[in-house]
């Protein structure tokens, strides 16, 4: 797996001092507010494990599936449900853990469908922006680093479901997915 890492990215130490960076902020913003943390899986899995450790208040957890990628490099810009949340957001103030925001249209997407259940606010975090990928305006609420056009694999990101258990951040190397 690490033959196929052209350069690393982010080392374990930085994502992780970034996480609790990011934890410590949504203490400070949620105090009182029994905020419902969602994750959307499967990318933002290790981060979600690892941010709700760094959150001192209480929280709740849910977890939604939704896939644009397939097996592709490129956003399909079709969203699809693959598992819903168990949790009603009436009255909820929601924060939507992601990976990584590319188009913006898995998250545009999952925004508006969370706002129309009523939630109270809808609140995004995400470890890593890639802006110049944007085909749709979304600005995070909460974003860990800002990251090149490079396709980035590890810490839960993969190529064809692979890489996600890498614990660092690295650019693949382009002749594994040309
Ligand atoms: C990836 C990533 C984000 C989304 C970002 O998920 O984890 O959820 O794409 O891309 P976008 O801003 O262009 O919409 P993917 O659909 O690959 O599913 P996965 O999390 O299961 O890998
Ligand atoms: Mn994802
Ligand atoms: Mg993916």
């Amino acid at each position: 797996m690490r033959d196929d890492i052209e350069e690393i990215m982010f080392t374990p130490e930085q994502i992780q001092s970034k996480v609790a960076e990011l934890g410590m902020q949504i203490s400070d913003d949620y105090r009182d507010k029994n905020p419902l943390v969602v994750c959307v899986l499967k990318g933002a899995s290790l981060f979600m494990a690892d941010l709700v450790r760094n959150i001192s208040i209480p929280i709740e957890m849910d977890f939604m599936a939704i896939s644009s990628y397939g097996a592709s490099t490129q956003s399909s810009g079709v969203v699809r449900i693959m598992k819903d949340l168990e949790t009603g957001l009436e009255n909820r103030h929601v924060i939507i853990v992601e990976d990584i925001v590319d188009t913006g249209l898995t998250l545009s997407y999952l925004r508006d469908s969370l706002l129309r259940r009523n939630a109270s606010s809808v609140r995004i975090v995400t470890l890593f922006d890639k802006p110049s990928g944007r085909k749709i305006e979304i600005i995070p609420d909460y974003s860990g680093f800002q990251v090149p056009n490079a396709f980035i694999v590890g810490y839960g990101l993969d190529y064809s479901e692979k890489y996600r258990n890498l614990p660092f951040v690295g650019i693949l190397k382009p002749e594994i997915y040309s």
